[in-house]
């Protein structure tokens, strides 16, 4: 794929995108240069990590040399982004760089990186098991080997959807955010279950099964949600006494408000 890679900031999400790609071979541990903020980390890397790729921490001179690496993927959390600046003598001509920060636009990536090429990219947490969703911005004049070259770092982990920027701050809050509301919302159910005297673990497989098959029929028989409520919603029964008392307490326009607000700061970050 390329001979090298830097990854500024090694967390959860960077090693859920690399982690595929030194899996199948397509990248060489001895070609990866990450680096990290803390002591803690930076041995967790080293003595727990299955490749023995180069990492370094980010106050040590030896880190430098991730600037020498022509690609690099940023992934640090937004509000550390301060505290990264690219070399002073940047040697390379086709400086590229993917950051994944929530929020962070394209404009001020390429500020912050001004001997850099960027592309903002947002994904969401089923990418450690193959499953996620990335959203990707282009910026300006990148090759066609540098788009290439982000694609392939996410499809082998997500399906990929390319958009204008101005989609990337509702789409972070509807896929990246969105784990974390469909997590409170099965946490709630399973609780429902629970006070209606089921063991906890019972519970929660069956909203996890019921929510699945929801899904499924959805999307096997073409149908709409609003279908799917109509079918199962009788005069006078048990799921319109339920949905009368989730309407009670506006439950729409929470969790449409909640993806507003989402993606309101996402655009705080930008
Ligand atoms: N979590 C999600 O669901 C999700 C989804 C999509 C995108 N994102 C984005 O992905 C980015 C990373 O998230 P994450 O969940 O992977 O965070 P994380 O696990 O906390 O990883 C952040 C990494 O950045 C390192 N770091 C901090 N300061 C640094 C510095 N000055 N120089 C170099 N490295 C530094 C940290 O090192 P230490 O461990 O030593 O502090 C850590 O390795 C965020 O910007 C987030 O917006 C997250």
């Amino acid at each position: 794929m390329t001979d090298k890679i830097a990854i500024i900031g090694f967390g959860n999400i960077a090693k859920a995108i690399i982690t595929p790609l030194l899996d199948k071979n397509l990248i060489q541990p001895e070609n990866v240069y990450c680096v990290v903020n803390s002591e803690k980390s930076l041995e967790n890397i080293k003595k727990n990590y299955k490749y023995n790729i180069n990492a370094y921490k980010s106050s040590s001179k030896d880190s430098k040399i991730i600037w020498d690496c022509q690609v690099k993927l940023l992934s640090v959390k937004p509000q550390h982004l301060e505290y990264i600046s690219e070399a002073d003598n940047m040697s390379n001509k086709d400086n590229f760089l993917v950051s994944i920060l929530a929020g962070v636009s394209i404009n001020r990536l390429t500020q912050k990186f001004p001997n850099h090429k960027c592309v903002r990219v947002v994904t969401n947490i089923p990418i450690i098991i193959g499953k996620g969703l990335t959203g990707i911005a282009w910026g300006e004049n990148l090759t066609r080997d540098q788009k290439q070259f982000t694609k392939k770092l996410f499809e082998n982990t997500s399906k990929i959807y390319e958009f204008t920027e101005d989609y990337l701050d509702i789409f972070l809050a509807l896929t990246s955010s969105g784990p974390a509301i469909i997590a409170l919302i099965i946490e709630a159910l399973s609780d429902g279950g629970l006070s209606g005297g089921l063991p906890k673990i019972l519970s929660e497989e069956l909203i996890m099964e019921m929510i699945l098959g929801t899904i499924s029929l959805i999307k096997e028989n073409q149908i709409t949600p609003s279908e799917v409520k109509n079918l199962v919603t009788s005069p006078g029964g048990t799921t319109i006494s339920a949905l009368r008392v989730l309407e009670n307490k506006s439950i729409r326009s929470a969790l449409i408000e909640s993806i507003v607000s989402a993606s309101n700061r996402s655009k705080e970050f930008n």
